[in-house]
């Protein structure tokens, strides 16, 4: 059975003070659920995220890293590095890492290998842009990201693979897909999985949505058969509308 999780990507917001409030907040709202949850705070702050949620169900991850082991890349966390101050999953391929950071399907391709050759879970994000879903491409595009990212694995490293189906066009918008593209796009990519792969491992994998998930539309969008969680940006940045949204699963 594959887990649900609601994930908050916090991307470049909030100071060591206010995760120190927020974390407080979230701690004092977590509903009881099956769900796993979970925070990615700035690497500066990760460390303290871990050990204020050492003894809670929200497990802090981390946004991004680096393939190579250590080395000369100045501004860039290694694995080893997450590894080092307890952190176990690690974001990888966010939509604005590969177009404001200019990462690539062969660099992300990497940085899954390296993470997963040091047993970090990853929480694989892609989706198309507006013109390759205007111009009908969307299906295409979605399917070169998981070829080039992810189908080089063998089937037993799916097992720490989580997806994230982003469409850009509902990052950050305030659009949102409709709960119906949601699931047409999950189902697709599952698909996918399952020629590339089996039925077995497909039907395993966690699939997030993201893109403008909202206390209003989060529980219509998780009833989907598909859609087994969230990627929350904007809305996990408040502790009611992230639990909110969490009790939506
Ligand atoms: P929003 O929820 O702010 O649209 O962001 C989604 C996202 O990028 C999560 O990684």
């Amino acid at each position: 059975m594959r887990s649900k999780i609601v994930a908050g990507n916090w991307k470049m917001n909030k100071t060591y003070h206010e995760m120190e409030i927020l974390l407080g907040e979230l701690e004092a709202k977590v509903p009881d659920t099956e769900a796993e949850i979970m925070v990615a705070p700035s690497f500066v702050n990760l460390p303290r995220a871990f050990m204020m949620l050492e003894s809670s169900v929200i497990e802090p991850i981390a946004q991004n890293m680096h393939f190579a082991e250590s080395g000369a890349y100045t501004g860039e966390v290694s694995a080893d590095m997450l590894l080092g101050i307890g952190i176990e999953t690690v974001i990888l391929g966010h939509s604005e890492r590969r177009s404001i950071f200019g990462e690539t399907d062969d660099v992300l391709a990497k940085k899954v290998v390296a993470a997963l050759a040091k047993n970090l879970r990853v929480v694989f994000c892609f989706g198309e842009e507006l013109e390759d879903r205007k111009s009908d491409n969307h299906f295409n595009i979605v399917a070169d990201q998981l070829t080039k990212g992810l189908f080089n694995l063998e089937a037993d490293a799916w097992k720490n693979i989580v997806l994230a189906y982003e469409p850009v066009w509902a990052i950050g918008t305030g659009e949102t897909a409709s709960p119906e593209q949601a699931q047409e796009m999950h189902a697709f990519i599952r698909k996918a999985i399952s020629d590339k792969y089996d039925a077995t491992i497909a039907d395993n994998v966690s699939i997030l949505y993201g893109g403008s998930v909202k206390p209003a539309n989060a529980a219509e969008i998780f009833s989907k058969p598909d859609v087994d969680g969230g990627l929350i940006g904007g809305a996990s940045l408040n502790a009611d509308d992230f639990m909110a949204i969490v009790k939506a699963i």
